[in-house]
């Protein structure tokens, strides 16, 4: 297990679909260590979420965990899951604009609309097959993570640009308005 870099944007392994992994190259030592590898780094780095291509491996595989999260505070927690192979797809024509960030964005942040509810299937590390149901921040963060394992960037899905904020300016003249308008939604939808 190792902690790896992160690929930042402009490299062009950020802007290529990834691969589909088979089951036999899923159950071998090679893609376990690499789950590991993701895991760690995103750890490290305090992530929501890695895709393997931020560690410059372009397999369709990423792994999301919040937990009290310093980056995204106000986030509801995810346990670890191992995304590989996911589908999703929107289950309604609802929204939300959510101010984003990204380890491969350093140091930007900026406000992207995101389906509430969505559809995910995907098979975890063991192979397993999972069906699920995700909603609010937390359909958000999956669908970020899509984006990346399709060559998708948050930045791509910034329509107003004006939204677009250094870390530093977030927290100093945007953070309360976001966080206040954001809890209240998380209060509504219940993730
Ligand atoms: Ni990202």
């Amino acid at each position: 297990m190792a902690v790896r870099d992160i690929v930042t944007v402009g490299h062009p392994v950020l802007r290529r679909p990834t691969r589909t992994v088979s089951p036999d190259e899923l159950a071998g030592a090679e893609m376990q260590a690499l789950i590991d590898d993701m895991i760690d780094t995103m750890h490290a780095a305090h992530g929501a979420g890695i895709a393997a291509n931020q560690i410059g491996e372009s397999v369709r595989v990423a792994t999301i965990h919040v937990n009290r999260n310093p980056r995204y505070p106000y986030k509801p927690p995810i346990p670890l899951t191992v995304v590989v192979n996911p589908v999703i797809e929107p289950l309604d024509d609802e929204v939300v604009e959510i101010n984003e960030g990204c380890l491969s964005v350093p140091d930007l942040r900026g406000n992207v609309w995101r389906h509430v509810n969505v559809r995910v299937r995907y098979l975890d590390r063991d192979g397993v097959e999972h069906d699920e149901v995700k909603r609010g921040l937390t359909a958000g963060t999956f669908q970020h993570e899509c984006d990346h394992l399709d060559g998708a960037l948050f930045l791509d899905r910034v329509t107003d640009t004006t939204t677009l904020t250094t870390w530093e300016h977030f927290e100093r003249f945007h953070r309360d308005a976001f966080v206040a308008r954001i809890t209240d939604f998380v209060a509504r939808v219940g993730s």
